[in-house]
């Protein structure tokens, strides 16, 4: 299969190894930026694939092969919850990983969910620009990102207008109950990014993932419109996730 675009794809058999090869991607990749330069980056997904790899973070040989006081944390995306909620994904995080790694608390820039969700996105973009400089778009080192059987990802849900926002660097996402409001980061700043990782896992994102693929994005599915312009972009697939794509070689 040739991907389309410049970009890698990966395939590892289940999740245990495609987590392990996405936590050995990004420590090595953390460490190379560090020594040139004194931080690093690294914007979080949510959701439940990522869990495993978060938990590896805290692990041997990852934990101690990183100099996590370089490294900052932001997140692609957050349900307005409070942050000790099971929902946040700021929790999520700081359950597998942030509580044991500790890096500094000026390393944490999570987004305010227990704020009024314009607020709280107004509060991250101050953020984000007072850590990058304000006036430019961010580039973030490494963005992580998931994909939603309906393509979406961050809170860039299909047909939704964040997925149109081209000046903000994040925004508020109103979504029907039971479905919690959200905030994320736009387009812009996702294709802004140095490197992009896309982690999907499971037979049930096999159709999109395909979608996105091989068939060049036809409902253009917003997680099919992330390719940053001058960065990479690489899609780690355990085997399931991959079950639609044709010439696809196995990793280890
Ligand atoms: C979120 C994520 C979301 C997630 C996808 C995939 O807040 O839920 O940012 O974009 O990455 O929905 O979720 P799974 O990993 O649970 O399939």
């Amino acid at each position: 299969m040739t991907p389309r675009g410049p970009h890698d794809v990966r395939v590892l058999p289940d999740i245990e190894s495609l987590s392990r090869a996405a936590a050995g991607f990004i420590v090595s990749y953390i460490q190379r930026t560090i020594s040139a330069r004194v931080r690093f980056s690294m914007v979080l997904s949510g959701g439940s694939t990522p869990k495993r790899l978060y938990e590896l973070f805290a692990s041997s040989p990852y934990r101690d092969a990183v100099d996590w006081t370089k490294v900052h944390l932001f997140w692609a995306d957050e349900r307005c919850v409070p942050p000790d909620d099971p929902e946040s994904n700021y929790t999520l995080a700081f359950d597998a990983f942030l509580n044991s790694v500790a890096p500094p608390s000026q390393n944490i820039h999570r987004i305010h969910g227990e704020e009024e969700p314009t607020a709280a996105a107004g509060l991250y973009e101050e953020d984000i620009r007072a850590f990058f400089g304000a006036g430019r778009t961010p580039v973030f080192d490494l963005v992580l990102l998931g994909a939603g059987e309906d393509g979406h990802t961050a809170s860039l849900f299909p047909n939704s207008p964040a997925v149109l926002e081209r000046t903000r660097l994040a925004v508020p996402v109103d979504l029907d109950p039971p479905n919690l409001n959200r905030v994320t980061l736009t387009l812009p700043v996702l294709n802004n990014a140095s490197h992009v990782l896309f982690l999907a896992a499971g037979r049930r994102k096999a159709g999109v993932v395909h979608e996105i693929m091989e068939d060049g994005n036809p409902k253009r599915y917003p997680a099919g419109l992330v390719k940053p312009g001058d960065g990479e972009l690489t899609w780690m697939l355990d085997r399931e996730a991959a079950g639609a794509l044709t010439g696809v070689v196995m990793g280890k």
